[in-house]
């Protein structure tokens, strides 16, 4: 792969926000390196196709440690200066209240975009240079402050905890300089989005672009929506 002066890992990338995301850093320039499941075909292979090898592909389920810490050593003496991880998943019934959601899926969904986002950026945050930025997808209705409405309930405690995770691993890095953040992208239409969302990726994800690019200026973390403006915790 040609080097450039900016790498991203966009953790997550075989469709939806993670493969615009891609996209997106493609078009600005940047050099990415995105993740997929498994070794089917996806949208990102094609994207890679028309990259003039400036996006390589790598195979990650988050949820699986052998394959974060084979990754973790496949990228071994890279430097990094961004890391995102996006991936994400919701339950079979968004709108299921949480006693209505089995047992498994509760935990599949808290593991998915809790603790899986967490382990991936344990393992890879010594990849990522001193002025780089370590992110997560969370969302808007991972705010406690903002629940007013309930709903989504499971989907809404995995994002908060993720919130909480990410907050307590900035604490553990304060002393050092580097970027965090946990972005609430709004409802957009994609697969977990679903097709009533009201705003597509085309609009949204340049500005989510915007606003991560603009956070590496500022050290430590921050929970920021699509406009560059802070979400109540
Ligand atoms: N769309 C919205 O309105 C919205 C709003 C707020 C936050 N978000 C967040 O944005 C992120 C992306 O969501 P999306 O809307 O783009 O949904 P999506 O189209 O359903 O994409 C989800 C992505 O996560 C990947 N993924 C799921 N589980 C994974 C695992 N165990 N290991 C690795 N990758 C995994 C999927 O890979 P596969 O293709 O292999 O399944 C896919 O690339 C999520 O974190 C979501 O919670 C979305």
């Amino acid at each position: 792969m040609p080097l450039s002066k900016n790498t991203i890992l966009i953790v997550g990338a075989s469709r939806g926000l993670g493969h615009a995301l891609a996209s997106e850093f493609l078009t600005r320039g940047w050099t990415v390196i995105g993740t997929v499941r498994g070794d089917g075909r996806t949208q990102l292979h094609d994207l890679a196709d028309s990259s003039a090898g400036r996006l390589a592909i790598e195979v990650l389920d988050i949820n699986d440690a052998g394959q974060i810490a084979g990754l973790r050593q496949r990228l071994s003496g890279r430097v990094l200066d961004a890391v995102f991880v996006n991936s994400g998943t919701t339950t079979s019934d968004p709108l299921a209240c949480v006693g209505d959601v089995p047992v498994r899926e509760f935990v599949d969904v808290m593991v998915t975009n809790a603790l899986s986002p967490m382990l991936v950026i344990e393992a890879l945050q010594d990849l990522v240079s001193a002025d780089g930025l370590i992110g997560a997808m969370s969302s808007g209705q991972g705010s406690i402050a903002n629940n007013t409405t309930g709903s989504r309930e499971v989907y809404r405690a995995s994002k908060a905890a993720l919130n909480q995770l990410m907050r307590s691993f900035a604490a553990r890095e304060e002393q050092r300089s580097r970027a965090f953040v946990l972005m609430a992208p709004g409802w957009i239409r994609t697969g977990l989005g679903g097709p009533d969302a009201p705003f597509g990726m085309e609009e949204a994800v340049p500005a989510i672009v915007d606003v991560l690019l603009a956070k590496r200026e500022r050290s430590g973390l921050e929970y920021l929506d699509r406009f560059g403006a802070q979400v109540p915790w």
